[in-house]
């Protein structure tokens, strides 16, 4: 087993961080100076090593290209008032990679890689976390199959790595979002829970549809009759309907258990809602609209933080909301905020010090 002295680290000569303006970036674009590296052979993690961000070689014939045995995580560090980095529930994290690399026959990452190497990764990177509201460094572990074999099975072998990149809001402005009738992004006995590449991949085809139409993301719907919700784009999604918060359940394993859900679902119970966690259907929806209590929706990830829907559109349906009078989805954004940037008491335990 590979213990926390097992980190090898090769220091960048030079940083980067001077030619990027790390409060004005698009997502996912800029990378730090640094990335964590390691393998998986002959039934053990090896090679584990922090150094330089750069490219990496591959053959042609390496199995995640071709099947898709790749999974990956997003997790944000902060920095608080007095500039010390935080990163926001990375055990959660942590876990949930390990539920994906099950699904997807993989091997699990060991917490002493997966923890302390991002530990020190962002210990070595911290100067690339912004201190902006609303700009984070996110964190994107991630690990593929290497095997050089084209034969469909498990592969072999496999690479772990963690990479960083400085990140302002991922949606910056209110939402349009689609009602998906057709397309299906995840069914009972799939991988819709596991955080593996190919959901993004088979998302795409839909939701360009649905851009060409002038919504922003499609809110997925089941595989059999497409009326019970499932997630929204790359988030999980909320509705307030009177006093209640309802969000879609877990237990079908078609949507991601989602760190920034769980969080949501906390801090809304701290404010007096009432939480449902549970089907809800697109007919459910309407009616509320229609009897004015579907009071706000909104979308919640790490990327996204809490994004906010201002329309959702189903066959010739539309509901269109003022988001102007909402407060629920503001006040729950204000007050995970200021837990992220360290301006209240942490009572969850959800900030691990860097
Ligand atoms: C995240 O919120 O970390 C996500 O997974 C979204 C990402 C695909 C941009």
């Amino acid at each position: 087993m590979t213990t926390e002295t097992d980190i090898k680290i090769i220091k960048a000569q030079t940083s980067k961080l001077k030619n990027v303006n790390i409060e004005n970036v698009p997502f996912g674009k800029y990378f730090t100076d640094h990335m964590l590296e390691a393998d998986y052979e002959n039934g053990e993690w090896k090679n584990v090593v922090i150094k330089p961000y750069q490219s990496l070689t591959f053959d042609p014939s390496m199995a995640s290209l071709h099947y898709g045995q790749a999974i990956f995580e997003g997790i944000k560090a902060y920095k608080d008032p007095n500039g010390n980095p935080f990163i926001f529930r990375p055990i959660d994290n942590f876990k949930r990679f390990n539920v994906s690399a099950e699904r997807m026959q993989m091997p699990t990452v060991p917490e002493e890689i997966f923890m302390d190497g991002m530990h020190k990764l962002i210990a070595l990177d911290k100067d690339w976390i912004p201190a902006m509201q609303d700009h984070s460094l996110y964190i994107r572990p991630f690990m593929f199959s290497t095997d050089h074999l084209i034969g469909v099975r498990p592969s072999d072998t496999y690479k772990f790595m963690i990479i960083l990149s400085p990140t302002g809001p991922y949606y910056n402005v209110p939402m349009k979002i689609y009602v998906e009738e057709k397309y299906t992004r995840a069914a009972p006995g799939g991988v819709g829970f596991s955080k593996n590449a190919g959901n993004y991949g088979g998302s795409m085809y839909a939701t360009a549809l649905a851009r060409k139409h002038g919504y922003d993301q499609v809110l997925w719907t089941d595989a059999f009759e497409h009326k019970t919700l499932q997630e929204v784009g790359t988030m999980n999604v909320f509705f307030i309907i009177g006093n209640t918060a309802v969000t879609p359940s877990l237990e079908d394993g078609t949507i991601l258990a989602g760190v920034t859900r769980d969080s949501a679902i906390t801090i809304l119970k701290e404010m007096g809602l009432n939480i449902e966690e549970r089907k809800i259907t697109v007919d459910e929806l309407m009616e509320a609209h229609k009897s004015g209590n579907l009071k706000e929706v909104f979308g919640t990830g790490t990327a996204a933080t809490i994004s906010l829907i201002k329309e959702l559109k189903y066959k010739d349906y539309t509901m269109q909301f003022n988001i102007d009078e909402w407060k629920v989805s503001k006040e729950l954004k204000n007050r995970i905020d200021n837990i992220r940037y360290g301006k209240v008491a942490d009572d969850y335990g959800w900030m691990y010090k860097v």
